[in-house]
């Protein structure tokens, strides 16, 4: 048997649905029921009717899903699988930067832990950034972690000072500015995407700054007939496979997150067969965490 049909037999079996980030392997996205970007995927995730969830994504999307669903069985088929910029900030250090700010309104990007998400008053993700943080009175103090990036990018669409954190993502900082160059020339009057979690100069470079969900949206409505990407690679997978008529170019190749690239077919299918591994979260702080996500999901 066909090691994607292990994976649908084994799924029907285990009453599984199985989601995937956009910068999944293209098999991986495949074998999915669903492929989105975070906020599609948090907004799945608090719908989905099956008893088991396997996330194909890194860990905090898969926690998202658990802390969403707490009676049901969320998996990952790698629990490696982390983000080093989720990985910049842990609750302890936020909370003495709170203590130093005690009015302040702590937003957190979900590409964050649980316990940090615990400590917040509301998430957002790269594709309702701006409409979350336009929902925050602008008397009010903000501190956001953990990606400085999108911060500064909120920050300058709605003209609001923050107190960021000095997180950033490696796979995006290998995105530069003349990388960016090289692709305009290569491929003139092709419109340039990158994603808020790039750096300023790099922001200012493009065309647009889209959340993967966004690109996605972008490619279907755009005449353009090539379109340069600037995120991680993965994303490719879909805008070709959605539209078969154009063209994409990624700003660069090596952007890859070594992370996300972690799933594969193989720990897929084990996931489903041996039922691993399980993302729990302490109840206490799913609870906290909860509320944080669940405040985004109640603004956009
Ligand atoms: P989005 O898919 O929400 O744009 O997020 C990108 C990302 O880096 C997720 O880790
Ligand atoms: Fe984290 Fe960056 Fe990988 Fe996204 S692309 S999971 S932000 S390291």
């Amino acid at each position: 048997m066909k090691i994607e049909e292990e994976i649908a037999k084994l799924k029907k079996e285990r009453g599984a649905t199985i989601l995937a980030h956009n910068y999944q392997r293209g098999e991986v996205q495949d074998a999915a029921d669903f492929t989105g970007d975070s906020l599609e995927l948090a907004r799945k995730a608090a719908s989905v009717d099956a008893d088991v969830i396997v996330f194909c994504g890194v860990y905090f999307m898969a926690e998202t899903a658990a802390i969403l669903n707490p009676s049901k069985t969320v998996l990952i088929p790698d629990p490696d699988a982390g983000c080093p910029m989720a990985d910049m900030v842990n609750a302890k250090d936020l909370r003495e930067l709170k203590a130093k700010h005690p009015g302040a309104v702590v937003v957190s990007y979900v590409n964050s832990t649980a316990e940090v998400k615990a400590e917040c008053d509301i998430c957002v993700t790269s594709g309702n950034a701006e409409r979350v943080m336009a929902s925050i009175p602008g008397d009010r103090e903000v501190i956001f972690v953990p990606d400085r990036h999108l911060g500064s990018h909120v920050s300058g669409l709605l003209g609001r000072k923050y107190i960021l954190w000095p997180g950033y993502c490696p796979t995006h900082a290998r995105i530069t500015v003349p990388r960016i160059e090289l692709a305009r020339r290569a491929h003139p009057g092709a419109p340039v995407l990158v994603h808020p979690e790039c750096a300023e100069d790099v922001r200012a470079a493009a065309d647009e700054r889209l959340s993967t969900g966004g690109m996605c949206a972008y490619a279907r409505e755009s005449n353009a007939e090539e379109i340069i990407v600037g995120t991680e690679t993965g994303i490719l997978h879909r805008l070709m496979q959605e539209n078969p008529g154009k063209k994409f170019w990624p700003v660069d190749e090596n952007a890859i997150c070594p992370n996300m690239k972690k799933t594969t077919l193989e720990s897929l299918r084990d996931s489903l067969r041996d039922m691993k591994t399980r993302v729990v979260v302490e109840e206490g702080v799913a609870n906290r965490a909860r509320r944080a996500i669940e405040a985004m999901l109640g603004v956009a």
